[in-house]
């Protein structure tokens, strides 16, 4: 063991040998884009869901050369990944789940040995290579196929898409699902530059996370296209994604666009319309976009996300297609994260809030960019409402709403909402162009490393608070990030944002007519607060008139559908379970249709018959993520016809 730490010592300090702060930054430009980025060696970044011993042996580069194959719904090629090992060091392990190994070689081809541990549930296998006698390979290479229903891949029949001509393949890799299609170090700590070679049958195009070499893929015979890409940058690796299918590409600016099938190109491309002047706001807000193009993709309905943050590529629901550019935050979102998460990465997933809750903060701050103040208020006041909600579902102390969340949870908004009203409270504390001028040097100073909150909270002080002791405690930096609840200091949003809906819902509410309501001319966000601030007890002819009057089971807005089908199916209202079932079937993105499904599950004689006949119809089309929620609720019971 001794011998096993000191080891561990070498290496870590060979590891950081370029040091931390602006001199790394300027050591690492100079040195190229290729320099191995540092692991964090201290307690709070030790991460429990990887076998990775990164201090033994860790992976700097992941190279892959694989086919998808459609009839087999497999993944199937090399991975051949760059190592760097301690002196001594007699091994790698890897993460890997569902993974068929059919050999493991070095650079040369000569076999090494290797075993695969026994399955954890949630950690997969550690796939443990052993090196033989004398020095580490630099290289090791692993032929593989993944297995048909590995999670991270979702493998859509040609009726899933909305060409309905040609299959399409997607991945979702955070948070730790890349390693049932790659096998390596599948840990935000462990940055990872990588490329891949990946062959698809015509006319499948393909795309994934990183700098596109054959725009057209070249020829790879047997009417195959082959495709390159590579990052280098070092990323984590649930931040390498793959999609193929029929799509097309439409320019949206000079450094942005849209992938989507051709079917669904225009409507994607005038929703996104403003995407490269969202770039532009949030570079001026966080410093460079240092990730070359932004492009995105409009995936399928059944993406079970909002969006994803792959780099040079957000993964998109169509989901928020609206046709009024009402849920693009989604895009700024996903946007904000090439800062927070792929710049500056949460080094373990207890740390998750610094990657959603600085990304919510910037959407909202995007948001205000390009639209005002008063959309943007308003989205801050949707968005604290739901602390609210949280905090009386959950109870005030309860563990789940801390920032720092350990407990190993299902993510929860929490770290959305709260963690952007934490740098809200901040910003408002020390005024905006002061936390600005921190941030943007924050993800100048820590630009391509992992993060903890820790690290943050110590950043902070050296960099914002300098001593500061009035200040240091107005802020009440630890009871945000470690404790439960919702600290005296924090920044409420302004009550006038939505003064007007708030007085047409009391009135409504004290039971006047819904012809008082003048819900048409109103916004997205003011929509949602109202059908949000209805009680969810109401009687059905009161139901029937709102419906009637605003046309909602018909809604095009899924936020909207989404809000009213939940109101409708807590009063047990049976002219919208038609529609519930409509939109059941037509998306499958976990934020509304698990939702809907526990609605109805509480609705227990009369809603657990109609959520088990729905699911048995709905579930096939389900990417793992979302059945596998949907699963664990309604139980192997709600899996059968009733
Ligand atoms: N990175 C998340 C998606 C995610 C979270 C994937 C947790 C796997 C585990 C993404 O940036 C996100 O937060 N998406 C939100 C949209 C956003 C506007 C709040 C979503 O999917 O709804
Ligand atoms: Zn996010």
């Amino acid at each position: 063991m001794r011998r096993l730490l000191s080891l561990a010592f070498a290496f870590a300090v060979a590891a950081c040998t370029s040091g931390t702060g602006n001199d790394q930054n300027a050591a690492a430009e100079a040195r190229g884009p290729r320099e191995v980025a540092p692991i964090l060696t201290g307690a709070d970044a030790r991460d429990t869901q990887t076998y990775a011993r990164p201090e033994v042996a860790r992976v700097t580069r992941v190279a892959l050369d694989l086919d998808a194959d459609f009839a087999n719904r497999r993944m199937a090629g090399t991975a051949t990944l760059d190592i760097q090992a301690a002196q001594g060091a007699h091994e790698i392990i890897l993460d890997s789940r569902g993974l068929e190994i059919e050999a493991v070689t070095d650079a040369a081809g000569q076999p090494l040995q290797y075993a695969l541990g026994a399955n954890d549930a949630a950690k997969g296998q550690p796939l443990t290579i052993r090196f033989g006698e004398g020095a580490a390979p630099t290289q090791v290479r692993i032929r593989y196929r993944s297995a048909p229903d590995a999670e991270a891949l979702q493998w859509l029949t040609p009726q899933q898409t909305a060409g309905g001509r040609h299959p399409y393949l997607f991945s979702q890799g955070q948070a730790i699902l890349n390693r049932t299609w790659i096998p390596t170090q599948d840990s935000p700590g462990i940055r990872q530059t990588w490329e891949a070679r990946i062959t698809a049958p015509e006319p499948m195009k393909v795309v994934m996370s990183g700098e596109r070499l054959t725009p057209e893929g070249e020829d790879a015979g047997n009417r195959r296209r082959a495709y390159r890409f590579r990052m280098d940058h070092p990323v984590a690796p649930y931040l390498i994604a793959i999609a193929a299918g029929d799509i097309a590409f439409r320019e949206l600016g000079p450094r942005t666009g849209v992938w989507t099938e051709p079917a669904m190109l225009d409507r994607a491309a005038a929703e996104l319309a403003d995407t490269e002047r969202m770039v532009e706001a949030a570079e001026r807000l966080n410093g460079p976009y240092r990730w070359g193009r932004y492009d995105v993709i409009v995936l399928p309905p059944s993406f079970p996300y909002g969006g994803m943050e792959n780099p040079t590529l957000t993964f998109l629901t169509p989901t928020f297609l609206a046709g009024d550019r009402s849920l693009n935050g989604l895009v700024a979102h996903e946007l904000a994260h090439s800062w927070s998460g792929n710049l500056v990465t949460n080094a373990t997933w207890p740390d998750r809030w610094l990657n959603e809750g600085f990304t919510s903060y910037f959407e909202n701050r995007i948001m205000e960019a390009l639209y005002g103040r008063q959309r943007a208020a308003q989205e801050e006041a949707l968005s604290f409402a739901e602390i609210e909600k949280a905090l009386v579902e959950l109870g005030a102390d309860a563990p789940g709403t801390r920032l720092r969340d350990d407990s190993g949870a299902e993510s929860s908004g929490i770290v959305y909402d709260k963690g952007a009203a934490f740098l809200r409270t901040i910003e408002r504390t020390v005024g905006r162009a002061r936390f600005d001028a921190y941030l943007t040097s924050y993800f100048d100073r820590h630009a391509f490393q992992p993060m903890t909150t820790a690290r943050f909270l110590s950043d902070l002080r050296a960099n914002l608070i300098r001593g500061d002791a009035a200040l240091e405690q107005r802020l009440q930096l630890d009871r945000w990030a470690y404790q439960p609840g919702l600290p005296d200091n924090v920044a409420r949003p302004d009550p006038a944002a939505f003064a007007a809906v708030d007085r047409a819902l009391a009135a409504y509410n004290a039971g006047g007519d819904v012809g008082a309501v003048p819900y048409s001319g109103w916004t997205t966000a003011e929509r949602l607060r109202f059908l949000n601030g209805l009680p969810r007890e109401m009687p059905a002819e009161r139901l029937a008139a709102l419906d009637r009057a605003f046309n909602l089971t018909a809604s095009g807005n899924s936020e909207t559908l989404f809000a009213w089908l939940q109101l409708a199916l807590a009063n047990r209202y049976p002219p919208a379970v038609p529609a519930v079932e409509r939109f059941l079937a037509g998306q499958g993105r976990r934020k509304f249709v698990l939702p809907l499904f526990e609605t109805l599950w509480g609705a227990e004689d009369w809603g657990r018959p109609i959520a088990r006949r729905i699911y048995v119809r709905t579930r096939p089309s389900y990417h793992s993520v979302t059945s596998g929620a949907v699963d664990r609720l309604l139980g192997a019971q709600g899996r059968q016809a009733p």
